[in-house]
């Protein structure tokens, strides 16, 4: 079998047979998409494989890790291929890794690039700094972070306005829409005693593990979602600080997704609390699925908007 790690999207697997491919891929969007091509995927790098492709990501350790990952799952002289878009630093990869190990071939095509290379018998100590560099951590506030996530180094200056704004009024049961790794709902449950329940979605599996490390708190529980795709109702509140881009691209559409996801959520006397950047243009939305908005707050950087009574199907 070949492993694919940070699988994408791809015309190989069809090319080559889509049976010969066990995929890695922990972002829930992506996951289910090529679970729905037919593909064998999972969260989880496989114990082996006989070759590995890695679709290099934006953040260089976490390519670095995943060819580290790669090279601990193939056998001596495996062929590892690397490919990824030249805007997300696959030249720059590929000098890194061609320092240390001779590549075997490079091939360029539009704006992306293939390389590879064999697993050397013995893997240069190179290796186990990019293992090491992709592993959790603990960030300057004491949570466990790694490469690649959202604001690994500190709290989210967005996600503290938030978590000021809800002190103390949140109860019953209780939902973290995009929750990362958790540094917005540790907070929600130390401030929030009357909370008697807290789940944290977040499409990340990487983001989640850390968040499992961080809360601690036994009313908090984990969902590996992909939150656009959520249903089902029964939260007393919804707080969410959501995504805005994918990849490089501002996507105002996928905030869009979680303010309607959270409307779906909500009982019908729930509640929305909400942060995003200034200029996001979420309010039409807000008040097409809620019958009362509140500005919170703002200030030159973000706003804070309390949104209460989804308009529902059942509702009216
Ligand atoms: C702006 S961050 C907020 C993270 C966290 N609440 C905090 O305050 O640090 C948004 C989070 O949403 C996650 N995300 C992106 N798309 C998602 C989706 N479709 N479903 C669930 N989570 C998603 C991202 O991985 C990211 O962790």
């Amino acid at each position: 079998m070949i492993a694919v790690l940070r699988a994408s999207m791809s015309g190989l697997y069809s090319a080559v047979g889509s049976h010969r491919f066990l995929c890695q891929q922990g972002f829930r969007p992506l996951h289910d998409r090529l679970a729905g091509e037919g593909l064998a995927v999972s969260p989880d790098t496989p114990g082996s494989a006989a070759a590995a492709i890695v679709f290099a990501t934006r953040s260089r350790s976490d390519s670095l890790g995943a060819v580290a990952e790669a090279l601990a799952l193939v056998p001596p002289g495996a062929v590892v291929a690397v490919t990824g878009a030249r805007t997300d630093g696959i030249d720059a990869l590929m000098r890194q890794i061609g320092s240390v190990m001779p590549l075997d071939g490079r091939m360029s095509k539009a704006h992306g690039r293939v390389f590879h290379f064999r697993r050397p018998v013995q893997l240069p100590t190179e290796v186990e700094s990019w293992a090491a560099d992709h592993a959790l951590r603990p960030n300057a506030a004491g949570f466990m972070t790694g490469p690649g996530m959202f604001s690994p180094d500190h709290p989210d200056p967005g996600s503290e306005r938030l978590a000021s704004h809800a002190q103390g009024r949140l109860g019953g049961a209780v939902a973290d829409l995009g929750a990362g790794w958790g540094w917005l709902a540790a907070r929600l449950l130390a401030t929030n005693p009357e909370i008697a329940t807290l789940d944290l979605h977040e499409a990340e599996a990487r983001a989640l593990e850390a968040a499992r490390r961080n809360v601690t708190d036994p009313r908090a529980s984990f969902h590996w979602s992909d939150v656009t795709r959520l249903t089902g109702s029964g939260y007393d509140w919804v707080v969410s600080n959501p995504p805005f881009h994918r990849g490089r691209a501002a996507e105002p559409e996928l905030g869009v997704s979680f303010i309607t996801a959270a409307a779906r959520l909500l009982k019908p006397a729930g509640s929305l609390l909400l942060v995003a950047n200034r200029s996001l243009p979420y309010e039409a939305t807000l008040a097409r699925v809620f019958r009362s908005v509140t500005p919170l707050a703002e200030d030159e950087a973000y706003k804070v908007i309390e949104a209460k009574r989804p308009v529902t199907a059942r509702s009216g």
